[in-house]
């Protein structure tokens, strides 16, 4: 069984006091969310405060990204212990934002996989082809090698802490949606990788959220697809209203 993981991925958005803000009025309007896992990504500034306000709540507190070394001369880094110290369960590897405009390439993907597990974060390995990429029929090969890539050498015990996020990016932020159809077929592909790589078990196991334009308008169709085990929700994930019925989609 599979535990539907609705995540918001605030990217670089929200004050401290918005985020308090925001998380006051969330939890006040969230109600029962049995079956379902509910995880907030803010920027790290208001990971602490917010730690403090989700204390007791069903809902989890993830960061957006991590670094793969502990401690050290790294400046401008945040290790897993760092983010495990602020109440993160969870972190974001990976994403498409993070390997467009920060240099993060498959190999340095790889090596924050290994620290965050290693460091007791569960992380969330984001996917996803361009559109060029899915013009050209190569979406397939692409995400496959980068799941390949990202998951080279992690344990089969380490892998149900991993979620994938299948994310194409020319849906991210444009209104685009893939498709119900073309997004289980996605998330086939790469549970199919994950039962060649490490067996049935494993990939029966391991959640594969869909991201890139989920909206309380396409959920619901979303969340049907059998191979659908949860949304990453940026620009949706923003507004209170717009997350909630996001985090309460209609099975
Ligand atoms: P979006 O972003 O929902 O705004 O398209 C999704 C993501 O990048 O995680």
């Amino acid at each position: 069984m599979r535990i539907p993981l609705l995540a918001g991925n605030w990217k670089c958005n929200k004050t401290v006091g918005e985020g308090e803000a925001f998380v006051q009025e969330f939890l006040a309007q969230l109600g029962d969310t049995t079956g379902r896992e509910v995880l907030i990504c803010p920027p790290l500034t208001a990971l602490y405060p917010l730690d403090k306000l989700l204390a007791g709540s069903t809902v989890a507190l993830g960061a957006q990204d991590v670094f793969y070394e502990e401690s050290g001369a790294y400046t401008g880094a945040v290790s897993p212990p760092m983010l495990r110290d602020v109440g993160c369960t969870y972190t974001i590897i990976g994403h498409s934002e993070r390997r467009q405009y920060f240099g993060d390439t498959d190999e340095i993907v790889n090596k924050k996989m290994h620290a965050a597990l290693a460091g007791g974060l569960k992380p969330i390995m984001a996917v996803g082809e361009t559109k060029p990429q899915r013009d050209a029929g190569r979406a397939e090969d692409i995400v496959v090698a980068q799941v390949r890539a990202g998951l080279a050498g992690i344990p089969t015990e380490q892998m149900e802490q991993v979620v994938i996020a299948y994310e194409p990016i020319w849906a991210i932020g444009t209104g685009d949606t893939a498709t119900p159809d073309d997004a289980q077929a996605m998330h086939a592909t790469i549970r199919n990788t994950l039962n060649v790589l490490y067996g049935s078990a494993i990939a029966d196991a391991v959640r594969i959220q869909y991201g890139g334009s989920v909206k309380p308008d396409n959920v619901d169709e979303l969340m049907a697809c059998a191979d659908i085990d949860g949304a990453l929700v940026g620009g949706a994930s923003l507004k209170v209203e717009s997350f909630l019925r996001i985090v309460h989609f209609v099975e």
